[in-house]
């Protein structure tokens, strides 16, 4: 085991991701998650388990939060991963999150003292075979179009931080420098990175889709909430898994809030024909 060390360990547990059988972190999602934002790395831990040159296990300690992947031939890197995170994250309440139909990783979360939290928020992943698609259409005055490169970053980090905005909540730190750092990893593809522009050219509603192989996930999807209920997210959905479907993909999947909290999104995907095939759980360690 050894510490992760920058961009080139992310991308060799991007192959681990790659490797696994419908993993519940896709490679672009991890790329997402570690990119959005910039600073962060001093706040995280992250190790890496390796056997003949690959990466066949990570942990990656969040505060308060724990997201691992591993060979599932091999159920005890599980193990090693949660000893190694009760090192680096002493004290505190932390959070694993799985699927339900991960039963190899629940089953070493309970014997490591993780226990199900059966009420708060949960998220369903949803599927949706690319077979059949409709085309997109944004509405009169509107444009659709990919993102051309480096020089949207601004537009980009601009609308997802509109539709990010929730009341109550700490505003998205996403930002035009933090936008580029995710332009530049792999597997982002600015022809897979979708824009709506209102009339007066304002960004308004985006959708980002990481492809590898045949599988697309979205991440992330947002409608500055002044342009909402007008077909905008589901004419970028369409016209990005179309771009994709033309690279090769066949399935999508996108993961929702599955309670009533924000509904808004899982009845966007399910509007385009998405089906819900697993729901996450969250496991705790007091
Ligand atoms: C989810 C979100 C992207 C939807 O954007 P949008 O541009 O308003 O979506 P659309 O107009 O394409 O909606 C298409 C359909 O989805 C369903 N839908 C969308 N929002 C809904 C809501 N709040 N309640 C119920 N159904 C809704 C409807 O069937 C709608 O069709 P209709 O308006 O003809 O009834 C937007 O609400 C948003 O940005 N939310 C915050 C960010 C977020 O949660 N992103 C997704 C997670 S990554």
């Amino acid at each position: 085991m050894r510490p992760y060390t920058g961009p080139a360990d992310l991308r060799a547990m991007q192959e681990l991701a790659r490797r696994l059988p419908d993993p519940r972190l896709h490679p672009g999602e991890l790329a997402w998650s570690r990119f959005q934002h910039l600073g962060r790395e001093p706040e995280w831990r992250t190790a890496l388990w390796e056997e003949d040159g690959r990466v066949v296990a990570w942990g990656w300690a969040r505060p308060g939060q724990l997201d691992l992947q591993y060979d599932p031939a091999r159920p005890e890197l599980a193990d090693a991963v949660l000893r190694w995170s009760d090192q680096v994250m002493p004290g505190g309440e932390r959070e694993v999150t799985a699927l339900d139909t991960e039963t190899p990783l629940i089953e070493a979360l309970r014997r490591h003292g993780y226990r199900e939290r059966r009420d708060g928020p949960f998220f369903v992943s949803m599927r949706l075979d690319l077979a059949d698609l409709a085309a997109p259409k944004a509405p009169d005055g509107y444009t659709l179009r990919p993102v051309r490169g480096e020089e949207d970053a601004g537009a980009r980090a601009a609308v997802h931080r509109a539709a990010f905005s929730l009341p109550g909540h700490p505003p998205s730190r996403v930002t035009a420098e933090s936008y580029r750092q995710v332009m530049r990893a792999w597997p982002y593809r600015a022809g897979l990175d979708w824009l709506v522009e209102a009339p007066d050219g304002t960004p308004a509603a985006f959708c980002l889709v990481w492809l590898d192989g045949g599988a697309a996930v979205l991440e992330p999807v947002g409608t500055d909430p002044a342009h909402r209920r007008r077909g905008l997210a589901s004419a970028a959905i369409l016209a990005a898994l179309r771009a994709a479907r033309d690279l090769g993909a066949t399935t999508a999947r996108v993961t929702a809030r599955g309670d009533d909290g924000h509904p808004s999104a899982r009845a966007t995907y399910a509007s385009l024909g998405f089906r819900a095939h697993a729901r996450t759980l969250t496991f705790t360690h007091p």
